[in-house]
């Protein structure tokens, strides 16, 4: 689905480079003759370049695949024209371009994304305001989803504590700057093929610590399968609503392990003390979730 091709690029550019060469530096007679293939290879492809998808947003981004295609959002993997760099973009759908709620939750969905930066967050780099006044958020390029990654293989113990350590890290990050992310699930996780390398990504329904989604318009915002009871009731929403989502995930990563051990119990131990229905029960933070997860980590395998 997100195929690249860095080599097709820069081979093309190499081509591209070698025949502007020949026009500026040739003889008359070869100018001549490559400037008539040239409009004659134009004349040809001139329908097909028309319909081609390719959409360019504020001068500088080619728009090369749409990635996804959400109830009101899209987002297209984007190529910037100068650097040659991928990036994501995340905009508003055409027919939602006059959709004033929609628009205030992406520009406060790309402050926060601005406001945080960590070696596990995909970046927010820019906004851009498109022609019709949409909001376009300009986020670097992370090829997969965990999502995806898990339908392919399954993974070790030392991938599992990996994703975890990355994620409690992370967490630790967005809380101390006052947010919950209260979106976190194998969706939200983007990886390139290394699982070390894992990012979180969409602060689309984040919220200040201590705040509700009705506040922003939103009856109920989050994926059932990972929100915290008092994330489905609506509450005000604090750090351990996200220790609940992380509980869900390492259940939903063990259950793609092939290894059984104590250390697999010491994790489901985790999990299960993660994703308590009471917040009070779970740990209190993502560090002291983190210190568990070492010592889960520790554990003899065959102890
Ligand atoms: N930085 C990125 N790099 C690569 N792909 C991305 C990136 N950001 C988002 N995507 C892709 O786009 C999908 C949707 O993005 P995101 O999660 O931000 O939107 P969403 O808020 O869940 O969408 P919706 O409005 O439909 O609920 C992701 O699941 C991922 O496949
Ligand atoms: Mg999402």
């Amino acid at each position: 689905m997100m195929d690249d091709h860095p080599a097709d690029f820069e081979e093309i550019a190499r081509r591209f480079s070698h025949l502007w060469q020949a026009l500026n530096h040739g003889s008359p007679e070869t100018r001549k003759i490559l400037v008539d293939r040239v409009r004659d290879a134009l004349d040809r492809g001139e329908a097909r370049l028309r319909d081609a998808d390719c959409q360019i947003v504020a001068n500088s981004f080619m728009l090369e695949a749409l990635i996804h295609d959400g109830a009101a959002t899209q987002v297209y993997r984007a190529r910037h024209r100068d650097l040659g760099t991928l990036h994501a973009i995340k905009m508003p759908k055409p027919d939602h371009a006059d959709d004033p709620v929609l628009r205030k939750l992406m520009l406060r969905e790309a402050e926060i994304g601005m406001a945080l930066r960590h070696p596990h967050i995909a970046a927010t780099q820019t906004v851009l305001r498109l022609a019709d006044g949409r909001p376009a958020l300009v986020t670097e390029w992370i090829g997969s989803r965990l999502a995806e990654l898990l339908q392919e293989r399954p993974l070790s113990l030392g991938e599992i504590t990996s994703v975890m350590t990355s994620v409690l890290s992370c967490l630790e990050a967005i809380h101390a700057a006052g947010f919950v992310h209260c979106d976190l699930s194998p969706l939200n996780l983007l990886a390139d093929g290394d699982l070390s390398r894992l990012k979180i990504a969409d602060f689309g329904i984040a919220l200040e610590r201590g705040c509700r989604h009705s506040q922003f318009d939103l009856a109920f915002a989050g994926q059932p399968d990972f929100a915290s009871p008092e994330q489905m009731a609506g509450q005000r929403l604090d750090e351990r609503s996200d220790l609940y989502a992380a509980g869900c995930l390492l259940s939903s990563l063990l259950n793609h392990c092939n290894e059984e051990s104590d250390g697999s119990e010491a994790l489901k131990a985790l999990a299960n003390r993660l994703s308590q229905q009471d917040p009070q029960a779970r740990p209190e933070n993502a560090r002291a979730a983190l210190h568990l997860l070492d010592g889960s980590a520790k554990r003899p395998v065959d102890a």
